[in-house]
């Protein structure tokens, strides 16, 4: 008679029948039960494994969606209200990914703000921040081609205003900018490029880098609030004294943050899903109408300081319009956190230890960063140009200062260990 053998043996035979042909426990290992985290991480380190959660929530809504969606100059709009009004759950689908959207901008620039505070971007995590700002344009990008696609009158005059941006470029602008709409303006061409890159590519490149973003991460080591490498300080099994393992440790301690998140969403899906015209605006609700532009064009939240910024920029300059030079600000603003590693000359890493000018400049940052956040949202005035200004150069100056006020502050001493 065969020997019957227990669900755990059978279990462990399979394992390592897989085992043999591909490296599973080993990768568990290294990047789950094996992979020791600071133990000291906090709140600020819970946004990556939200991007993660929500990066799924969008994919699989997202394929949803497009079961039901028609990218047709025709049919776009009529299906999205189709999706809404008659397709079970359907609103549900969609109030999902529209929050999502927001969410997923939310949560990276909290992601980011932590890795400005606690210099997460310096060395050994250079590569590791530039995986993450690829990541941050694609999303911009995600969000922007995303926004075309239910063919409302803002999406239509959101995408005609910074479409049409491509044409203050010198020389080449005008032709760029038809073959960026593929058209002599905004039209079905356009919506079904937008719709392939909004479903296909980049999202292809989103999961792609994302991976590559956490192969990093595991292969340099998390850093901490307090900044110091855990690597300097091994037991004699090479285990870092002041880590623990990602699991069980971080991965039931983010699952039950991921719970409270989870809450939150749903209050906002369910109550809130246009968040007061702030995640869907009002001029979406009627179909894209190139003979009626909306009374106030503004972008979706996540872009008004962008948005704010060109705005502020108002006049012309070595012969090329204010508009051009927008252009070139706006996308400056966007890029110019990629080289914060090169930046930052201060002895010490975190915030924490950093002196009091590096903590008012960056308080300074998040300040400009809101205010611009809201300017971009209102109607321009004067005044708003005026604030917008000002606020806009104090934005560069946490950047452009750097090298200087990292270096010239009293810094204060780092423990050898995790506090
Ligand atoms: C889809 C978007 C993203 C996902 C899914 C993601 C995921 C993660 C995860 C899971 C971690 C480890 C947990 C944590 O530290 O919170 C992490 C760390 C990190 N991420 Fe991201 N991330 C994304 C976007 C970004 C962006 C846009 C940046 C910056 C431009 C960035 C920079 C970093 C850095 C520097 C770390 C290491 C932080 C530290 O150890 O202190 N990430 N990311």
């Amino acid at each position: 008679m065969a020997e019957s053998t227990g669900l755990p043996e059978r279990w462990a035979r399979f394992v390592g029948w897989l085992d043999e042909r591909m490296p599973l426990t080993k990768t568990v290992e290294y990047h789950a039960t094996k992979y020791y985290a600071p133990k000291n991480l906090n709140f600020w380190y819970y946004f990556g494994a939200f991007a993660l959660f929500v990066l799924v929530v969008q994919i699989v809504s997202g394929i949803w969606l497009t079961m039901m969606y028609v990218p047709s100059g025709d049919g776009a709009f009529a299906s999205v209200e189709y999706i809404m009004r008659d397709v079970e759950y359907g609103y549900l689908l969609r109030y999902i990914h529209s929050t999502g959207a927001s969410a997923f901008f939310l949560v990276i620039y909290l992601h980011m703000f932590r890795g400005l505070a606690y210099g997460s971007y310096r060395q050994p995590r250079e590569l590791l921040w530039l995986v993450g700002m690829a990541i941050y344009l694609v999303l911009m990008m995600e969000g922007f081609f995303g926004y075309l696609l239910p063919w409302g009158n803002m999406s239509y005059w959101g995408a005609q205003v910074i479409v049409s941006l491509v044409g203050a470029v010198p020389v080449i602008g005008p032709d760029l900018m038809q073959w960026v709409r593929g058209d002599y303006l905004m039209s079905e061409i356009t919506l079904n490029r937008f719709f392939s890159l909004h479903v296909v590519a980049l999202p292809l490149l989103l999961v792609g880098l994302v991976f590559l973003h956490v192969v990093m991460l595991h292969h340099v080591g998390s850093n901490n609030p307090d900044g110091v490498e855990i690597k300097k300080h091994k037991d004699a099994s090479g285990v870092p004294l002041d880590g623990i393992p990602f699991h069980p440790y971080y991965s039931v301690h983010d699952f039950r943050a991921l719970i409270v998140f989870l809450f939150a969403f749903c209050v906002v899906v369910f109550y809130a899903p246009e968040m007061f015209g702030y995640f869907i605006e009002k001029p979406n609700f009627e179909q894209a109408d190139p003979l009626k532009t909306p009374e106030h064009i503004a972008p979706v939240w996540y872009y008004t300081p962008f948005y704010a910024m060109l705005r502020a920029t108002t006049f012309p300059l070595l012969g090329l319009p204010a508009k051009f030079w927008g252009l070139i600000v706006m996308g400056g603003a966007v890029l110019i956190p990629a080289i914060l590693p090169w930046l930052d000359r201060s002895r010490v890493r975190s915030i924490r230890h950093k002196g009091a000018l590096s903590k008012w400049m960056l308080a300074i940052f998040v300040v400009s960063f809101l205010v611009l956040g809201y300017l971009g949202t209102i109607p321009s005035s004067p005044t708003a140009t005026a604030a917008a200004q000002v606020f806009t150069l104090l934005y560069f100056a946490y950047f452009l200062l750097m090298p200087w006020y990292t270096r010239a502050e009293r810094t204060k001493p780092v423990p050898e260990r995790v506090t």
